[in-house]
């Protein structure tokens, strides 16, 4: 028991680490949250710091998800979960789901930023990629097909987090997918709790617009 509380602790924190909040301040002198949006995620330091450093949130960010839904894996090699135990794998999706969403949980209240933190998409798209790449390869293909015809990153970044649980539906799930699927749509509801100024943007018609400029063929 001890050891599921501290490996929860650990997830929770993990998703706290404010990567873009930390590298605007110690790389720029500045807060991000206090530019663009205001939102301490990748998409504003895609747009107020540029490329790189947008990439550069992104990846720890998706890595925190990641790690923290794998710390599952700490459980099983210390013998909590049986191996033989025919329902070993429920309880490591299970183990793996409460994690990643600990992590998300952490990204967006973070205990290191004065739990204002971002949106929770980045560090989602880690903890889905830990539970089902399949899926979460074509929900990266809703995201860049939205965000290519429209432009909108929030748009791109809901309907992504919503195919992800509708995919699972599919008649060639897994016997563990009804559990990821109730999770799926759990965490779909909390990133439309955090997009809710975007939904309300878009509906207006005022949400800005991704730059996205493609290369000239010569
Ligand atoms: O993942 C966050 C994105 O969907 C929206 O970010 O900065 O445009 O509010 P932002």
């Amino acid at each position: 028991m001890l050891l599921i509380i501290c490996t929860s602790i650990l997830a929770y924190l993990l998703g706290s680490i404010p990567t873009a909040v930390w590298f605007s301040k110690y790389r720029y002198g500045m807060d991000i949250r206090e530019h663009g949006s205001g939102n301490a995620g990748a998409t504003n330091t895609f747009r107020v710091l540029g490329k790189k450093a947008g990439i550069f949130v992104m990846s720890i960010d998706i890595l925190k998800g990641f790690t923290a839904t794998s710390l599952a894996w700490v459980l099983d090699y210390s013998g909590m979960i049986a191996p033989y135990d025919e329902f070993w794998i429920y309880k490591m999706i299970f183990y793996k789901l409460i994690f990643g969403s600990l992590a998300i949980v952490g990204h967006i209240f973070p205990v290191f930023a004065n739990f204002k933190g971002g949106k929770g998409v980045a560090t989602l798209l880690g903890m889905m990629l830990a539970v089902h790449h399949t899926a979460t390869l074509l929900c990266v293909g809703v995201f860049l097909i939205v965000l290519f015809a429209f432009r909108y990153v929030s748009l791109g970044s809901l309907l992504a987090t919503l195919s992800f649980p509708l995919l699972l539906l599919s008649p060639r799930f897994r016997p563990e997918d009804p559990i990821v699927i109730v999770f799926g749509f759990l965490m779909f509801t909390i990133v439309a709790l955090t997009h809710q100024k975007n939904i309300v943007r878009l509906l207006q018609g005022e949400e800005s617009r991704a730059n996205i400029r493609m290369r000239k063929r010569d």
